[in-house]
């Protein structure tokens, strides 16, 4: 986390105190900025015992001053500021307010107290219990640079001016958000169900856009990095992507996490509920989707869940700047390849039909070394649609045009290139996928055309389907 970076941390009643507890342990009952009331119901659940209305948002800072320097205020509009601050002395320095010279005598020195001479020839006393703000010194001076009022006529009780221009403007958050600014459970379900109206289990508390917004705009500013460890259906993250934060989200469930896919595909796509109104959304932006799921063990359910994410038509290019500043020039993914010569086995390993096939699009100026199938590499376009996530890539098909595919390759390293590597005309700043591959086997007696379902140039599928399809086989 940024050394000005907070937790914001939501629960109900019945977890509060002892998630307060646990939370003061890990981030210092010091760093304890707050708890928020949201009023997340708006209808009686007439059933109960109390009807709950609110949940709980826990708010810790890294470092409480540095949060307190660098958190947000709230907007106002210029009817408050016109309000606030007027200028009826005409002072050059613009319109000020004033706020009282006097403050609790509790932790006074004998110097706060003295009589102060109104430019009328009045005399104040800091009232009974108060002493003055400044010592007499420090008065005198603020006095002499037109910083104190007395009033229109010169005798009123002095009052410190604070200018407009250097003033911090806009509104302190309170701890009470009401359910009609920052919407409730239900409004969230709402948008969820316009958004996928064949959606069969809407979450049980999914949190409008609006909250997480507010949070969003105390708690960073553009271009920052949002984290929601526990997505969800995803509204940390459309809510950051539409409020022009970074985010990552992380979500451990494959129909959940197929649901945010979609749902920020369509924010890209210029989605119009939720936050979208007051923010003007129009649509746009980008997003990567890895999956860090490292079992050895080949589950056919996580197969299917990025797969099925292909129905959706928009894809996004990966952004391979992140990617190479983590990586370099190492492996993302290294599969494993100890391999018998000749034979269609990997180690003790039967070729795996459950695994991934990437089909790619050869160019036909690289056709050659894919028809002898002596091919080592392939360099992706600048555009990589595909679904699958890095670390269940795992054979790779190529593509020929005008021809279709036959030989099955591994996909041995998949690592950031750049284009033309290697060679005079190399340029670094123009990224790459690479992917080092190896001949298998040739998997049909001659091409087979296929239907190349992403952009026309990428597919992602597993083996068996591809051995399977009676349009394919032999
Ligand atoms: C209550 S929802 C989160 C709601 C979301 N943060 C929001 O503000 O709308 C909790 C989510 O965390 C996910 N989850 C639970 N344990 C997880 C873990 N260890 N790693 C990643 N996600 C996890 C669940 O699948 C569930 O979708």
């Amino acid at each position: 986390m940024s050394k000005d970076g907070s937790v914001w941390i939501s629960i109900d009643d019945r977890e509060m105190a002892y998630l307060k507890v646990e939370a003061d342990k890990v981030f210092g009952r010091e760093n304890f900025a707050g708890t928020i009331v949201w009023q997340q119901r708006k209808t009686r659940e007439n059933r109960a015992l109390f009807s709950y209305n609110h949940e709980y948002i826990l708010v810790y800072a890294k470092d409480i001053k540095k949060f307190k320097k660098s958190r947000n205020l709230l907007p106002v509009d210029n009817d408050f500021i016109d309000n606030k601050y007027k200028n009826p002395d005409n002072d050059p320095r613009g319109p000020w307010q004033s706020v009282s010279a006097s403050v609790q005598a509790g932790h006074a020195v004998p110097s706060q107290f003295y009589t102060i001479v109104s430019p009328t020839g009045i005399e104040h006393n800091p009232p009974k219990g108060r002493c003055w703000v400044y010592n007499e010194q420090r008065m005198k001076t603020e006095i002499s640079l037109g910083n104190i009022w007395f009033g229109a006529d010169g005798s009123n009780v002095p009052r410190i001016k604070k200018f407009l221009r250097s003033a911090k403007i806009g509104l302190t958050p309170q701890t009470l958000w009401s359910d009609d600014r920052y919407g409730t459970t239900d409004s969230a379900k709402k948008h969820l169900l316009n958004l996928f109206p064949n959606l069969e289990k809407v979450f049980e508390t999914p949190k409008p856009e609006e909250l997480i917004a507010q949070i969003l705009h105390i708690a960073t500013n553009e271009g920052d990095l949002v984290l929601d460890c526990y997505a969800g259906s995803g509204t940390t993250l459309t809510a950051a992507h539409k409020t022009k934060r970074h985010y990552i989200g992380i979500e451990i469930g494959d129909e959940t996490t197929k649901l945010i896919v979609d749902r920020l595909n369509k924010v890209i796509e210029g989605e119009e509920g939720g936050i979208s109104e007051i923010q003007q959304w129009k649509g746009g932006g980008e997003f990567a989707y890895f999956s860090f799921d490292k079992s050895p063990r080949i589950d056919n359910s996580l197969c299917n869940a990025p797969r099925t994410i292909q129905k959706n038509p928009v894809y996004h290019q990966l952004n391979l700047f992140p990617l190479f500043e983590e990586y370099g020039e190492k492996p993302f993914l290294e599969n494993e390849i100890v391999r018998e010569p000749n034979s269609i086995y990997y180690g003790h390993h039967k070729i795996e039909y459950a695994r991934n096939v990437l089909i790619s699009l050869v160019k036909r100026d690289n056709e050659d070394i894919f028809i002898n199938r002596s091919a080592t590499l392939y360099y992706t376009g600048k555009k990589f649609p595909s679904t699958v996530a890095f670390n269940k890539l795992y054979y790779f098909m190529p593509y020929l045009k005008g021809k279709g595919i036959r030989d099955l390759y591994i996909i041995k390293v998949a690592r950031i290139g750049s284009r033309k590597e290697g060679q005079p005309d190399e340029n670094n700043n123009d990224l790459r996928l690479v992917f080092e591959i190896e001949f298998v086997k040739q998997l049909f007696t001659d091409y087979k055309s296929i239907d190349l379902k992403i952009w026309r140039t990428f597919t992602d599928t597993i083996l068996s389907e591809i051995i399977q399809d009676p349009m394919l086989n032999d």
